[in-house]
């Protein structure tokens, strides 16, 4: 399976994805710029993604901690989430993020 993902810089490339992995995995292992500080504990708020609207509804929604951590990232928006929640399945091959900005 693969994720679709959109770079700081406009460039988007897609990345192999295994299943059960966290996405924020996906996106620190093929290299791309995202700090994921935590390591995916949920508790640091720089693994942050904008999930493209068409695949909002696939995601099971956001525990409460996801929510509450959300509050600490820069720039939230309606399809912000964290990608260390993101669990990858077969039902999210050709999953699209972009990826938010870090805080200066
Ligand atoms: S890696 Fe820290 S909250 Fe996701």
């Amino acid at each position: 399976m693969m994720v679709r993902v959109t770079d700081r810089d406009g460039q988007e490339r897609e990345l192999e994805a295994l299943e059960g992995w966290r996405l924020m995995e996906v996106i620190r292992d093929w290299g791309l710029p995202i700090k994921a500080e935590c390591g995916g504990a949920c508790s640091c708020a720089t693994c942050h993604v904008y999930v493209d609207p068409d695949w909002l509804g696939k995601l099971h929604p956001p525990l409460a901690e996801e929510i509450e951590r959300l509050d600490d990232a820069f720039d939230v928006r309606p399809n912000s989430r964290l990608s260390c929640q993101i669990l990858m399945s077969e039902a999210l091959d050709g999953l699209k993020v972009t990826l938010a900005p870090e805080l200066a």
